[in-house]
């Protein structure tokens, strides 16, 4: 999680018709992202690609939901739940968010 945020009161709000979607590997390194994904957060492809998702990571929101979250996609299960985000510049925005992992052959 980015350190000594200077969190402003400013809630944008999206298309909700626009899915921003992002790809991690099993440690939540983001591997890949869509514009929207992109142009919400305000981050580049560059400053996203290969960083943490916490990146991203509101500090208001509760550590117990990215825990039971992970224990979720650890048991190879979906997850799905509402989590505030926050972008480059510190504004926030929620998102209704849907998880879910995917496995290659070898398990
Ligand atoms: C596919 C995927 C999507 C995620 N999306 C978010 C997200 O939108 N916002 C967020 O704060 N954490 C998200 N996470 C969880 C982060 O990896 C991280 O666990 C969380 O931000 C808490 O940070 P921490 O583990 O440093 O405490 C996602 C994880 C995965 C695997």
């Amino acid at each position: 999680m980015r350190q000594n945020l200077q969190l402003t009161e400013q809630q944008r709000s999206f298309d909700p018709s626009q899915r921003r979607i992002s790809a991690t590997d099993a440690k939540g390194k983001i591997l890949n992202c869509n514009d929207v994904f992109k142009a919400t957060s305000g981050f580049t492809r560059k400053e996203l690609i290969d960083s943490q998702h916490n990146i991203i990571r509101h500090p208001g929101m509760q550590p117990h939901v990215y825990e039971h979250m992970w224990r979720c996609l650890k048991a190879k299960k979906s997850w799905m739940g509402i989590v505030k985000n926050c972008c480059k510049i510190d504004d926030q925005y929620w998102v209704d968010a849907h998880i879910t992992p995917t496995f290659n052959k070898a398990g």
